[in-house]
């Protein structure tokens, strides 16, 4: 069975918007898990454009499913996430002009940092997986620092623009999730996923965990989030492998 993480990040941009206190992301993270998510991702940033500190408390006594914190392995959030104790972090790379995580996370080229993060992270509990491309090189680098699970950036398949580019990103995937399960780590997808996509990347066998966030908020404008959600999750489970 698929699970699916929705991140709602966007929900707190509306808000941020008008720096105002509506529509509340907490709010959202109650719809998403009424409309069957399994999990609920928040990205606290650094410069805390969406989520806050004050979402990531609330979120933390609120979700009744798994929460996963997508963090970058700086100093003043990994004390936080220690702190918080959310149930899963996800290490991405961040960088402060970029619109959304842009590829993954370097984990051959800072491993002593990242080694460093993952066990203080893991030595409270929390569960660690690394925002990672399907590079061999990479998950097997995740693996040896001691993240449990890899979130494999789905953003090669879903900005690909010829039916050839979007098979052959596909099968980099599937070779990807071969070396994770190997590797004996939980594999996860995301970046970029939509309703119109998501159907051939559902298919593949091996992916635990679908992070996906900007389509579903996009699509709850006009539907709800928690119809939004229903959506996805039986797009997913509908196309998972049999
Ligand atoms: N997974 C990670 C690690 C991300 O950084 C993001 C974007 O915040 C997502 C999943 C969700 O991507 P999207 O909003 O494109 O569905």
């Amino acid at each position: 069975m698929p699970l699916l993480g929705v991140n709602i990040d966007h929900v707190a941009t509306v808000r941020q918007a008008r720096r105002t206190d509506e529509p509340d992301p907490v709010w959202a993270a109650v719809q998403a898990e009424l409309g069957g998510a399994d999990g609920i991702t928040f990205h606290l940033r650094e410069d805390r454009r969406h989520i806050n500190d004050r979402d990531a408390r609330l979120l933390k006594e609120t979700v009744a499913t798994k929460l996963n914190m997508e963090m970058a392995a700086a100093d003043e959030i990994v004390a936080i996430a220690a702190e918080l104790r959310p149930d899963q972090c996800t290490l991405v790379p961040e960088r402060r002009e970029e619109l959304t995580t842009e590829g993954g996370l370097d984990v051959v080229g800072h491993r002593e940092r990242m080694t460093r993060v993952v066990s203080r992270l893991r030595e409270v509990g929390i569960v660690m997986s690394a925002f990672i491309e399907p590079i061999e090189d990479q998950i097997v680098a995740s693996a040896e620092v001691g993240f449990e699970g890899i979130e494999l950036w789905t953003g090669g398949y879903a900005h690909a623009t010829s039916d050839q580019d979007r098979g052959a990103a596909l099968e980099v995937l599937r070779r990807a999730i071969a070396v994770g399960a190997e590797q004996g780590l939980a594999v996860h997808a995301g970046h970029g996923l939509t309703y119109r996509n998501v159907a051939p990347v559902a298919a593949l066998p091996g992916f635990v965990e679908f992070n996906i966030g900007h389509s579903i908020v996009a699509r709850s404008v006009f539907s709800g989030l928690a119809s939004a959600v229903r959506e996805m999750k039986a797009l997913l489970l509908r196309h998972a492998p049999k």
